[in-house]
């Protein structure tokens, strides 16, 4: 179809006879003589302003149609009077593709709440908000993708489908084509079969051939969280770096966040005012003071204890060294203690994964996670374990059949390199770009507990 974008349109250096668009009516105002309509067709948040003068062939077609209408329009770029834009249009043809019932239209002129979008999610992403999300989005993971490739980092694909529970949680979705409880040797694979959880293990064997990978993938947890912010289905990044320690995996965690928020402020500043102005006050001055050279705070785990037992505050769950940190701790420590993005490091062994690092006091894992005030946990990380008889040792104690990971167990017998990755929730940093509250909403259609529409 010969049309041109409007984000294009915007950027005209001269008027032009003969410009064409296609779009949805947000809005339309009838006055005497003519009427305004406001074009929209998502390529970027501004509308394009288009005059139909009553009487012409143009308007008749137009004929009552509503907000919500889809059409093509053809006319004449002039100059506008207006303040509010640069360009207008001046119609000469219109095509009425499909008309919306103003009746029945769910997406009315007046602003509607988040929980009600979501029930029509087919739709909100025709509303300035919703479209303003899911652009940052693709150009967020655009910036991600440009990072990675500056820094020398293959993209690999890891398998959705496996058979191993990276993050030993057993928060696994499973997997047959059995529609009645069957022998396991009957099943697809003649063995379990689950949804991943984590791309780790396998990203872990490229890299110890390719140096430098990342993953980015649909990832999926079973976990009963009814937060906002766990998703049963979420996008992660795995980058994983032979050769590489706890120190690095922390600078390029640090790199890499500065490096996608600057990339978003530039290429999306018009839809990152929209959502300073109507979700999340002060979004900008916080996106571009992470994004600059300042330091992130960096805590030890022991220490982070320390603080939140002398902090004086009353925490649901106590604190004491061995415990998870629950959200209370992580948001007091990211947005009161430290009031910017926090890197905490050396947990506790007995609270962690198999594959994290023995440290040399026995009770810690060269671990690291990544807090952000307003959200918590972005991203989570550590030095693997490369040496062999610790590892085997571990997943021993953990009661993990040795054999099921002998793949993984080869990565060491066979020239074994010091290696650490880390994983970032792609859902949490649009949380963090866009200043939303809820996943469910930087999800196109979120899947969690008990939500499987769309
Ligand atoms: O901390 P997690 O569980 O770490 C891993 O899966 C490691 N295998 C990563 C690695 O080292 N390669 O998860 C990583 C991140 C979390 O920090 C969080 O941002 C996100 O994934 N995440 C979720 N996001 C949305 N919904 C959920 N249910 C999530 N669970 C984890
Ligand atoms: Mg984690």
């Amino acid at each position: 179809m010969d049309r041109t974008l409007i984000v294009d349109v915007k950027k005209a250096l001269s008027p032009c006879d003969d410009v064409t668009i296609c779009g949805w009516i947000r809005t339309r105002r009838d006055c005497r003589g003519f009427s305004f309509l406001e074009i929209n067709d998502g390529s970027c948040l501004s509308n394009m302003q288009c005059l139909v003068d009553e009487g012409t062939a143009a308007h008749a077609a137009l004929g009552q149609a509503q907000n919500g209408t889809s059409l093509k329009l053809r006319g004449s770029l002039v100059a506008s009077p207006g303040k509010e834009q640069q360009w207008e249009i001046h119609a000469k043809e219109i095509t009425i593709f499909g008309p919306a019932d103003p009746l029945t239209y769910p997406l009315q002129k007046k602003r509607h709440s988040d929980e009600f979008l979501r029930s029509i999610a087919h739709l909100r992403p025709r509303t300035n908000k919703y479209g303003a999300i899911f652009r940052i989005r693709s150009q967020a993971a655009f910036a991600i993708h440009n990072f990675f490739h500056q820094e020398h980092f293959a993209y690999v694909h890891t398998p959705i489908l496996t058979g191993s529970d990276c993050e030993g949680a057993g928060e696994m979705f499973h997997v047959t084509t059995q529609t009645q409880a069957a022998k396991t040797q009957d099943d697809f694979f003649s063995r379990p079969c689950q949804l991943t959880v984590s791309g780790q293990l396998e990203a872990e064997a490229l890299a110890c051939g390719l140096g430098r990978v990342y993953t980015f993938g649909p990832t999926f947890r079973a976990e009963d969280s009814r937060t906002p912010r766990h998703a049963a289905e979420f996008w992660m990044i795995e980058p994983e770096m032979a050769f590489a320690d706890l120190g690095d995996i922390m600078r390029l965690a640090e790199d890499f966040l500065k490096s996608v928020i600057s990339q978003v402020l530039e290429t999306c500043a018009e839809d990152l005012i929209l959502l300073d102005k109507f979700v999340s006050k002060g979004l900008l001055d916080r996106l571009t003071s992470w994004s600059s050279q300042t330091p992130y705070a960096r805590l030890e785990y022991a220490q982070c204890i320390d603080i939140l037992q002398k902090s004086g505050k009353k925490f649901v769950y106590p604190v004491d060294f061995g415990v998870d940190l629950q959200t209370e701790h992580e948001r007091y420590l990211a947005e009161e203690y430290c009031a910017c993005p926090l890197l905490i490091t050396n947990y506790p062994r007995s609270i962690k994964p198999f594959y994290m690092r023995d440290n040399d006091d026995q009770r810690t894992v060269a671990a690291m996670d990544v807090l952000v005030p307003g959200i918590g946990e972005i991203i989570g990380g550590s030095q693997r374990e490369e040496r062999l008889e610790v590892l085997e040792r571990k997943m021993q104690a953990l009661g993990d059949t040795v054999g099921d990971y002998w793949w993984y167990l080869d990565l060491r017998r066979f020239g074994s390199v010091p290696h650490a990755g880390f994983g970032l929730g792609f859902e949490r940093l649009l949380m963090l770009l866009t200043g939303t509250g809820n996943i469910r909403d930087v999800l196109p259609f979120p899947r969690t507990p008990g939500s499987l529409e769309f």
